[in-house]
Formats: C-alpha cells, structure tokens, sequence
C-alpha cells in the first residue's frame, strides 16, 4: 500500500490537536500503521528538511521543527501522498482551502500545523527515516 509520513508539528501539538490529526487521518480511510511521539534534535531536523538546506526559511524551520514535541506517523492507503496533501491544504494556512487541515488548525506559512510527503518515492524515503 502507498505510504506518507504525516507530522503533527510542534503548533499543532500544544495546541491541543493531536486527537483531531489522527482522528481525520483515521475518517479519510488512512491505516495508521507507525506512530511516535518525539522531540527532533537540530541534527535530525536538518537531515529531514535538508532539501531546503539552501532556502532562506532552512535556518528558522529547523529551530521551530526542534522547538517542542512532534508526533510522527506512518499512514497507508490508496493514492496516500496526493489524497493526505488535500487533506492538509496549500503550505500557507491562509491560502488553505476551507476544511483543510491546515486552514483549520495552521497558525502561519511556517507553523502550520502538519507535514505530508510530496511524492510516493519520498513517502518511502521519510517512513523509513522514522520507522526503519
Ligand atoms: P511540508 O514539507 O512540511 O509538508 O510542507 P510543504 O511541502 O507544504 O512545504 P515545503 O515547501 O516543503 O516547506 C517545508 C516547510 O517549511 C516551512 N516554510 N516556511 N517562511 C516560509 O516562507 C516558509 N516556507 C515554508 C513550512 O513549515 C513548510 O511546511
Ligand atoms: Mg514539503
């Protein structure tokens, strides 16, 4: 089955919402079959977002990534990747359609609220870096 890594990022995770994450990941037909509670260290923040390694956001998005407790879970179904990243919306909350994940729960363009593989390949990629 098709896999994605959802992240209940450190917002999301004081504000209160990691039942409401998991509950719609479970409503969408998404099995959850891994599912961890961790605080990443800078290293391993930089190793996960080091595609961005070069982007003028890298700096502040892996202080914020380290700055709290995330949960990190491994979620299969049919069409994971495309179907989990119309459940989270566009990167700014602002711009998220209504219903959305990310609309409903993002605080900003950079907390907002969860994390969803952009590829199959990298669905692989990011559920083995966790779950290995
Ligand atoms: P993600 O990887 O977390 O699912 O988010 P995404 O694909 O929608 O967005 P991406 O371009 O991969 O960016 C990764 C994360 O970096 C932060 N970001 N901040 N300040 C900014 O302009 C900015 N742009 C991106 C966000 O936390 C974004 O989710
Ligand atoms: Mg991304």
């Amino acid at each position: 089955m098709e896999k994605t890594l959802m992240i209940i990022k450190p917002d999301a995770v004081a504000a209160g919402r990691i039942g409401d994450v998991l509950a719609r990941a479970e409503r969408e037909g998404f099995a959850i079959t891994g599912l961890c509670m961790l605080l990443l260290s800078k290293e391993q923040a930089e190793a996960f977002y080091s595609v961005h390694r070069e982007r003028p956001f890298f700096a502040p998005l892996v202080k914020y990534m380290s700055s709290g407790p995330v949960v990190v879970g491994r979620l299969e179904r049919e069409n994971a990747v495309e179907h989990w990243r119309k459940v989270i919306g566009s990167t700014d909350p602002l711009k998220a359609d209504p219903g959305t994940i990310r609309r409903m729960f993002g605080a900003s363009i950079e907390a907002n609220a969860v994390h969803g593989s952009d590829s199959p390949q990298n669905g692989e990629i990011e559920t083995e870096f966790f779950f290995a």
